[in-house]
């Protein structure tokens, strides 16, 4: 199998598909790796590194892509990178799948495969190929050091000669993996720290890395769909959802929202007159504002500041720390390549398969 790792060309994205270590692990295991120069230099990875661990460079994407069966990104190819993969070639990247209907028209008139990471199968057994898993938990961490460096004050307690330091309160919206990583993250530099989150499953999760778990009365079993995934709120648990997080929320410092509900916009969970409740200097990270945000205020890709609280809009956290976002992105690439083209045979697109069914969107010129 030969493996083409492209240069990421999106906006904004430093991170590469595959890092010298996989392409070490490919080598090894009998497939040749090409690299396009310069793909991992933004990460940390220059040219030489590859070389180090057995691939050939390229100097640019024709070249990179010439005699590929794989070809491996981070997010999804441009027009003019679509139009150079090549019949029988599967791609394998985020693909975005809700907003890419063009792209996956092209890549089936090009008898291309592609592969959405996004759509691994939350099992067990596909876990160490979950991109949504491994970069949620670069945003959980990011978002707090954003967070932290955006607050006028301290995050821990310190006793001093100058006097004493009381700790910074964090609250942390939604539960899940992002969020679970920006309570551990917070509680290291020594927040005091409260999670709310509508799936019951979350409190334990919550209280386990020592944070309080907020939550309305509403939170039940019943929140939860088949996939361990929240499902979207009605209007009267949307009210009381609101009604707890507002009622919490007055004597936070900083708030990290990392709320979604999969294929819909981020829910709305903190509004406008809950920000006026707040105190001066407050700061809130909203994690999801790439699909609308948890804050009614919150602009993508801005900072603003409303009533005196500034609020944060980041795009691409995992792209701020791209040598180990690089790191565990490529690891889950690899363990799927792995799954793909197992020891000594060859690489093969089972649509039957659970774990390859799930994620192929587009094979054999059909859209799936
Ligand atoms: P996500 O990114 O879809 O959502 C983040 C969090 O927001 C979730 O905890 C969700 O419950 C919460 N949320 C949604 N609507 C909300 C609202 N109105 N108010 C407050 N919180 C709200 O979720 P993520 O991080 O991808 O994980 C979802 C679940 O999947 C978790 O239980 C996680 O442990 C599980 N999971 C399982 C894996 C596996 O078995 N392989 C891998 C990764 C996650």
């Amino acid at each position: 199998m030969k493996v083409a790792v492209l240069k990421e060309t999106q906006p904004r994205e430093r991170r590469v598909a595959l890092v010298p270590d996989s392409v070490q692990r490919l080598v090894k295991a009998g497939h040749a790796v090409v690299v396009e120069a310069g793909a991992g230099v933004a990460a940390g990875f220059p040219d030489a590194t590859y070389t180090a661990a057995g691939a050939t460079l390229a100097a640019d994407a024709v070249g990179t892509l010439a005699g590929a069966d794989v070809v491996a990104m981070v997010q999804k190819p441009t027009a003019v990178q679509a139009a150079q993969l090549a019949a029988g070639q599967v791609l394998v990247a985020m693909l975005q799948p809700a907003q890419s209907a063009d792209l996956f028209a092209t890549l089936a008139q090009r008898q291309v495969t592609a592969l959405a990471l996004e759509r691994v199968p939350r099992i067990t057994r596909a876990q160490s190929m979950d991109v949504l898993s491994s970069q949620a938990t670069v945003a959980g961490y990011k978002a707090v050091l954003l967070g932290a460096t955006a607050l006028p004050r301290f995050l821990p307690m310190l006793t001093t000669a100058a006097g004493n330091i009381t700790p910074a309160k964090a609250f942390v919206l939604g539960a899940g993996v992002a969020g679970l990583q920006a309570i551990a993250t917070a509680r290291r530099l020594g927040a005091v720290v409260s999670a709310f989150d509508v799936r019951a499953a979350a409190r334990e999760q919550v209280q386990s890395l020592g944070a309080k778990f907020v939550a309305s009365d509403l939170v039940s079993a019943g929140a939860e769909t088949a996939g361990g995934y929240a499902k979207e709120q009605g209007q009267d648990e949307q009210a009381r959802t609101l009604a707890a997080i507002g009622a919490a929320i007055p004597e936070m410092d900083l708030v990290i929202s990392t709320a979604a509900i999969p294929g819909k916009p981020a829910p709305r969970l903190v509004t406008e007159a809950m920000l006026a409740t707040m105190k001066p200097g407050s700061v809130i990270v909203d994690v999801s504002a790439e699909t609308g945000g948890n804050c009614e205020v919150t602009k993508p890709g801005e900072t603003v500041e409303v009533h005196g609280v500034t609020v944060l809009g980041p795009l691409n956290l995992p792209s701020l720390a791209p040598y180990h976002a690089s790191q565990m992105f490529s690891r889950n690439v690899l363990t799927l390549l792995q799954h793909l083209a197992p020891k000594d045979q060859p690489l093969t697109i089972d649509l039957t398969d659970e774990i390859t069914g799930a994620m192929t969107v587009v094979h054999a010129g059909q859209v799936r």
